[in-house]
């Protein structure tokens, strides 16, 4: 007998209309971590309200910032202020700084930690705690980083940083927005110019928002560096936040797999290296309309909308384009189900390394349903247009899993049980209540999908 699982039912009628998803999750925690470094008092608006967030505020507030975010009344996101400790420092916190499910909240923190005479000791779920760490241990530790115990991988571990901390050139073996954030940030305490070059370019917001704290960013081609000990500590900024592609990616999903659908999600990031699945829909056969109505600092923003078409085809996701849709793959995999053909995601290995080995959890789940999907080295593949059957499907407490399992009971004409559907609560709460106001009459919520 399945405990804890939540069923999902075809909806009735097609999804229509307009909305807002919640605030970038990238974007979120730097707001927060680049506050609480900052001389000065923050304004933010728009952060998302996620436990994963709730994971930094807390951390930040647990190492000495002054955090006062609340939710206005009738709003869903959280506004405030943060007052930075500046140029005086963190202090050592009263216990273990416990980063919850969050990967983003762990790595940042390292970097940031880094440069600072503090010790501080990170701990986290049983999925983060699963999660290499290495990768970002590593060259802290070449610029003068302590990690405790020696040579750990994974949570929990304890790092002791130095405001005597080198500049390093380092170039990694993976693209990693985490990884290259980390090293910008011990970077800024280091004498000299710290340098990072990725294989691909990641998500670049720190790139975009470390300016309006103050401290400004060389890039050249895949390079980044920032110039440590010059001009103080950051300077308070306002940030407002923009709606995440990635949540709207589950929304614009769901429109392209209902019949009859039209669905426009408004003011989400249009940040390029975000919007890979948007491409990728387009070239899969979806009516798309992308529509930049502006920015938000340096980050590009705007509408996109997904009319319903029929006769979606497979198509090929290059190895290159993969770190701008990293998050989008396992909902990707279930559209591709939709689609006449084999659809190939090249190079997607990263997968195994998320909340859950999704590259695995993404293939067991679509066989669950009927469907045929393999891998093939760091290659996965998905044959579509065959008939789909109902399951039961493990969300292996991985939040994008869980929101793609309740997607194909809810899109595809069949009925789906997903276990531990609670995990949606890292990214995007209120996903249920979102798509139900694109359905006529529609009102389902947790617990009565
Ligand atoms: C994130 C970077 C990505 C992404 C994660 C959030 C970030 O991971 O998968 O959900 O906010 O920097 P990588 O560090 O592997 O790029």
């Amino acid at each position: 007998m399945v405990t804890n699982a939540q069923s999902f039912s075809p909806i009735e009628s097609p999804l229509r209309g307009c909305l807002t998803v919640p605030g970038d999750k990238s974007i979120s925690h730097r707001a927060v971590l680049f506050s609480a470094m900052a001389e000065g008092t923050s304004h933010l608006t728009g952060l998302l309200d996620s436990a994963d967030v709730r994971s930094s505020i807390a951390a930040v507030g647990a190492l000495g910032a002054h955090v006062d975010v609340h939710q206005p009344s009738g709003e869903t996101a959280l506004s405030g202020t943060i007052r930075g400790w500046g140029a005086s420092g963190p202090h050592a916190p009263a216990g273990p700084i416990d980063c919850g499910n969050s990967g983003t909240t762990t790595r940042l923190l390292l970097g940031m930690l880094a440069g600072y005479d503090v010790r501080v000791t990170l701990v986290g779920d049983a999925s983060l705690s699963r999660r290499p760490m290495r990768r970002v241990t590593e060259p802290l530790l070449l610029a003068g980083a302590r990690i405790i115990p020696d040579g750990v991988d994974h949570l929990p571990l304890t790092i002791q940083g130095s405001s005597r901390i080198t500049a390093i050139d380092y170039v990694m073996s993976v693209a990693s927005a985490q990884v290259k954030t980390a090293i910008l940030l011990a970077g800024l305490h280091a004498k000299g110019v710290t340098r990072v070059t990725e294989p691909a370019l990641s998500r670049n917001h720190t790139e975009l928002m470390l300016p309006a704290y103050g401290k400004q960013v060389m890039i050249d081609g895949l390079s980044v560096s920032v110039e440590g000990r010059v001009g103080g500590p950051l300077v308070a900024g306002t940030q407002d936040v923009p709606g995440d592609p990635s949540s709207a990616a589950f929304i614009l999903t769901a429109a392209a797999l209902k019949p009859h659908s039209d669905v426009t999600v408004e003011e989400i990031s249009l940040n390029p290296t975000r919007t890979g699945f948007l491409k990728v829909l387009g070239r899969m056969g979806s009516a798309l309309t992308v529509t930049q109505t502006g920015c938000i600092g340096k980050e590009a923003i705007g509408d996109v909308r997904v009319r319903w078409t029929d006769g979606l085809r497979a198509c090929e996701v290059t190895r290159e384009e993969v770190p701008s849709l990293i998050d989008e793959v396992p909902v990707l995999a279930l559209l591709a189900t939709a689609a006449q053909g084999v659809t190939v995601f090249h190079g997607v290995g990263e997968l195994r390394v998320k909340e859950s080995d999704r590259l695995s959890s993404v293939i067991d789940g679509l066989v669950l349903l009927g469907c045929t999907a393999w891998a093939q080295g760091d290659d996965l593949h998905v044959a579509g247009g065959g008939p789909v059957k109902g399951a039961t499907l493990p969300s292996k407490g991985d939040h994008r899993l869980a929101m793609t399992w309740a997607l194909a009971g809810l899109c595809l004409g069949v009925e789906t049980q997903v276990e531990d559907f609670e995990c949606i609560d890292v990214s995007y709460p209120r996903f249920l209540s979102d798509l139900a106001s694109l359905v006529r009459g529609g009102s389902f919520s947790r617990g009565d999908a």
